[in-house]
């Protein structure tokens, strides 16, 4: 009924959205890019916390299955009068949506909202808990580019300790069979993310040796206010993902970032714009993964 994390979920489960992504990218090849496959619901995108890309690709994919959108924007919204999120959900839920999209800089919001709406909810990043989202797009743009993922090294490199992103990658791509490594500096890298199928290395050129992906993480100065780093020029010497870091892992290895990217601070703009850049992909990949997810979600429910 939910994606909220990747808790109690078996490959086949993601196998089965990662084929009915490469349908749905069928479906936005073609000139009419639309399916009527979730006409007559209404989707309510609640985001609490900016994004460009998840916003947009569910919207977007919500309407190319023929849904109706109704966006609540936290900053034009009644929660500047003192609204609780309870009572905003139970507002919105009242207005007859059927499910929630939802991002939130609160770790565990997600949850609450699945509680307090009792409708389908999906979650659009939740503080630093997880994005599950942008993980089966990750898995999905490695799944087109490689083929399996089985035996596939991945290192995940930067703010470790703040990424939503770098957790859900974490549950998901051991769950398919690749291996993780995290890897920053150690106040960015919490000792409680190590477990079988996932390793924590402080040293960069460890991480890499012999994966077939990198995935560079943002540096989230907005959620450093007591200072984690001695300088981000400091941290780009040791951790950068750049040319140099490259050549040390497979040599056809990959470059991932879930974006938005500080450029030439956790990745180099010549290796994010370099041919062995999956980045535009990955955006590419989320409207198509999203759309696949909606299905799952939403038409299994309401047969
Ligand atoms: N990757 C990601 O979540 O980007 P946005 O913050 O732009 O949605």
């Amino acid at each position: 009924m939910h994606l909220l994390d990747f808790q109690g979920w078996s490959a086949e489960r993601v196998h089965s959205i990662l084929d009915s992504a490469d349908i749905m990218r069928e479906v936005l090849d073609r000139p009419v890019k639309k399916v009527p496959a979730l006409q007559g619901l209404t989707i309510c995108t609640a985001f609490f916390e900016n994004s460009t890309r998840t916003r947009t690709s569910f919207e977007l994919a919500a309407r190319r299955m023929s849904a109706d959108v109704v966006s609540f924007a936290a900053g034009a919204s009644s929660l500047s009068k003192g609204e609780s999120l309870r009572d905003t959900i139970e507002t919105l839920k009242a207005m007859r949506v059927d499910a929630f999209i939802v991002r939130h800089p609160a770790s565990g919001a997600a949850h609450l909202v699945a509680r307090y709406g009792g409708l389908p909810t999906l979650n659009a990043g939740d503080g630093r808990r997880a994005h599950p989202t942008q993980a089966l797009l990750d898995a999905y743009t490695l799944r087109r580019r490689l083929g399996s993922l089985e035996g596939l090294k991945v290192a995940i490199i930067g703010d470790v300790r703040h990424s939503r992103v770098a957790r859900s990658n974490a549950e998901l791509l051991p769950l398919l069979g690749a291996e993780v490594t995290l890897c920053g500096p150690a106040p960015l890298l919490p000792r409680e993310l190590a477990r079988p199928g996932v390793k924590l290395t402080t040293d960069p050129r460890e991480a890499v040796k012999g994966a077939g992906a990198v995935m560079a993480l943002r540096i989230q100065q907005e959620r450093m206010a007591g200072g984690f780093l001695p300088s981000m020029a400091e941290y780009a010497l040791s951790y950068q993902v750049n040319e140099r870091l490259l050549a040390e892992a497979r040599e056809d290895a990959v470059l991932l970032h879930p974006g938005p990217m500080n450029l030439d601070l956790e990745v180099s703009g010549s290796l994010a714009r370099s041919e062995r850049s999956l980045i535009g992909e990955q955006v590419e990949n989320g409207v198509a993964v999203r759309m696949a997810v909606l299905y799952h979600l939403l038409v299994g429910r309401r047969e």
